[in-house]
């Protein structure tokens, strides 16, 4: 198997610097395991003008699956916007046709009082997210910003972008979502916001069309406002939710926080053929880089998803996820779910313990 690893910016590479070790642990075993790394979002501006380097793109769709950190930092928010590295990474999601995000929140029990919610409320939480991530007002044409006539007459700068989906984007992350829902408890939330857009009316029609083909599924709807206030309310009433790019987006942070941190929740991005691209959800963390203090658990679990849907091999993807519970068990503990009594460890000694644990 060849994984391209791709850094990126802020914690990125101190938190893959700690999956690569679980993957050379496992590849130590007996796993053939081939790794590359190569340079995205401003690391990718920084050695080639481009967050996302054309040698980079060629390794990642070469490798069977790929592994990233996270984009950003405060030094490229004023480059031209294509020359971004964000940019960078939707670029990458969209030319892998990367287009079904799984985002799971899963509470380990020894995290309930790191959560910032009240532990009964959070207690044995598995809610699955699945975020469309190549469409929407991410993609949408037209975008920019421009001068236009204002009501008083002079002229003024207006900022616009298109929220778009056409019926197979729709339905395609639909099947997936549904899939994954036999999976669990058969209970499938769609979120959209159909009441004012027009976009979320046809994706809940799609939704409810497709709903057809999986009718031991229950489907149900909410709005986006009201989805939000019940992740914190009651978060346990969810199995699985699909939403669109951007309302997967928010939703997956604030449902982050149910599980302890944003440093926990791992992903998943697929294509049709089950192709992905591994990543915290969260990003590059610029007020803690270079300090050895990220919490690099959402990586490895990330790795953990990679075992389970790109190679199909459950047993090493639960080994890895055992390797965490263990760890979590034993009381170690980065700077973001610390809480009395428990034992505080750097972003390395978070991955000597995973190794040491598997
Ligand atoms: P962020 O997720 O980087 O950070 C938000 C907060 O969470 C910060 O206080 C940070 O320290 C904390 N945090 C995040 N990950 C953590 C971890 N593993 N361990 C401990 N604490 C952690 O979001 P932001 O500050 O809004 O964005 C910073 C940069 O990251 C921006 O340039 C943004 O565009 C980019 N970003 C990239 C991705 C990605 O690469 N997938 C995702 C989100 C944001
Ligand atoms: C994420 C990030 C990205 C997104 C940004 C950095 C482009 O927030 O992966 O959640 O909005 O998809
Ligand atoms: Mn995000």
């Amino acid at each position: 198997m060849k994984v391209a690893i791709l850094p990126g910016d802020g914690i990125g590479p101190e938190i893959v610097a700690q999956a690569v070790k679980v993957l050379e642990a496992l590849r130590a075993d007996g796993a053939k395991i081939e790794m590359e790394t190569a340079p995205i979002g401003g690391a990718g501006y920084d050695a080639a003008g481009d967050p996302l380097p054309e040698a980079t793109l060629k390794l990642a769709r070469e490798a069977d699956a790929v592994l990233l950190g996270a984009v950003g930092g405060p030094q490229y928010d004023t480059l031209d916007r294509p020359l971004r590295p964000e940019r960078g990474l939707l670029r990458i999601r969209k030319e892998l046709n990367l287009f079904a995000n799984l985002r799971p929140a899963l509470l380990y029990p020894e995290l309930a009082s790191a959560s910032s919610l009240k532990p009964e409320v959070v207690a044995g939480l598995d809610l699955m997210i699945v975020r469309e991530l190549t469409g929407d007002v991410y993609f949408g044409q037209p975008r920019g910003i421009e001068i236009r006539p204002s009501p008083n007459g002079g002229s003024e700068r207006v900022g616009f972008n298109t929220m778009l989906y056409a019926e197979s984007e729709v339905s395609r992350v639909a099947h997936v979502a549904f899939g994954i829902a036999m999976k669990r408890g058969r209970k499938l939330c769609s979120v959209e916001k159909a009441n004012v857009l027009e976009c979320s009316e046809l994706w809940k029609e799609v939704m409810i069309e497709v709903s057809k083909d999986y009718p031991e599924v229950a489907l149900s709807h909410m709005y986006v406002d009201n989805a939000a206030m019940q992740l914190i309310r009651a978060p346990k009433q969810f199995d699985t939710i699909v939403t669109g790019n951007l309302f997967g987006d928010i939703l997956s942070d604030a449902a982050s926080m149910l599980s302890g941190s944003i440093g926990m929740l791992p992903s998943a991005s697929l294509d049709e053929h089950n192709k992905g691209m591994y990543e915290p959800i969260h990003g590059s963390a610029p007020d803690i880089a270079g300090k050895n203090l990220a919490n690099p658990l959402a990586t490895i679990l990330s790795l953990a998803m990679m075992y389970r849907y790109t190679v199909a091999d459950l047993a090493t993807a639960d080994r890895i996820e055992g390797a965490v519970k263990k760890v979590i068990a034993q009381g170690l503990r980065t700077g973001d779910i610390w809480t009395e009594g428990t034992q505080k460890v750097s972003c390395s000694e978070m991955g000597d313990a995973v190794v040491k644990a598997i």
